[in-house]
């Protein structure tokens, strides 16, 4: 039997710089697609697949999203003052229950896999997962659901993955493939960000892990890899072997809100899907084009 997943990661320390100005002085992860910060849809994300925990690892800056999950005071008395009901519990809808929500800081920005070792002692000796906010998952089925449901029975690592172009792999971890069914695929290896002539395949991980708390006792070393960081990707690679290792290739569509044309292009796509902007969202844009 597979322990039981209860406690997400959220690496949030990054500075956003490919957002700038917008990121000044603001996290990256406050962006909205639509109306809900690119957090908001992580953590959301993390509920619907049982997740009681929410382990922020914040930075510098990063005091906005604390002020986003707590109560507005003010705000709630005034809509509830003027007969807004619905929009108040929009904004509260919105609130973990007091107590699960955890912060620690990265206090230098020394890679992903540095990000994921700072939350350790809050993670403890169980299984947990990771959430980039960065990248945003519309799905039926909520991406980290699906990966809750794969790892029931099959326990170990696994990590959410699509193909991408070859020529992209340079931004990804990438995965060696061994068995693979078409859903989902035995990890053999991991290389972080090869370029396309190196990449054992085109499979790629988006940001949705499932981990063994084992990761940790890898990520003391403190090793650094590609780009001179220390990398999650490669503590991984360490674990294969060890520990059952697997690829899900969700059902959805992922949206890198890290880039520009990705973050456009999720609100477009998820404006268009909604009832009350959708239609006129459409009128407009064709009109623009
Ligand atoms: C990180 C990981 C990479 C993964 C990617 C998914 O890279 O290091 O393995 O494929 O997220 O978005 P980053 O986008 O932070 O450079």
């Amino acid at each position: 039997m597979s322990r039981r997943v209860r406690k997400a990661v959220f690496p949030v320390a990054g500075l956003g710089t490919r957002f700038l100005p917008a990121t000044k002085s603001m996290p990256k992860e406050m962006l909205t697609v639509v109306d809900k910060p690119l957090i908001q849809y992580a953590l959301e994300e993390a509920k619907a697949a049982g997740i009681e925990q929410f382990i922020f690892v914040t930075g510098r800056g990063k005091s906005a999203m604390e002020d986003h999950f707590d109560h507005a005071f003010e705000l709630e008395a005034t809509l509830r003052a003027r007969g807004k009901d619905e929009l108040m519990e929009g904004a509260r809808n919105s609130i973990p229950p007091a107590g699960q929500l955890f912060y620690t800081r990265q206090q230098q920005p020394l890679g992903l896999g540095h990000a994921v070792w700072c939350a350790r002692h809050l993670v403890g000796d169980e299984p947990f997962a990771v959430l980039l906010p960065d990248d945003l998952v519309d799905a039926k089925t909520p991406c980290l659901r699906q990966m809750v449901d794969a790892y029931e029975g099959r326990g170990g690592n696994l990590v959410a993955v699509m193909d991408v172009p070859r020529e992209h792999t340079k931004r990804y971890g990438v995965l060696a493939v061994g068995a693979d069914d078409g859903r989902i695929a035995e990890v053999r290896g991991l290389v972080e960000k090869p370029d396309p002539a190196d990449a054992p395949s085109t499979l790629s991980i988006i940001g949705r892990y499932i981990l063994q708390p084992e990761i940790f006792t890898i990520l003391d070393a403190g090793e650094k890899g590609a780009g001179g960081e220390i990398q999650l990707t490669d503590a991984m690679a360490k674990l294969i072997g060890r520990q059952p290792f697997h690829g899900l290739r969700f059902e959805g569509t992922r949206f890198d809100c890290g880039d520009k044309l990705g973050f456009l292009t999720a609100n477009v796509a998820l404006a268009l899907a909604r009832k009350d902007v959708g239609p006129g969202l459409r009128e407009a844009l064709g009109r623009l084009l």
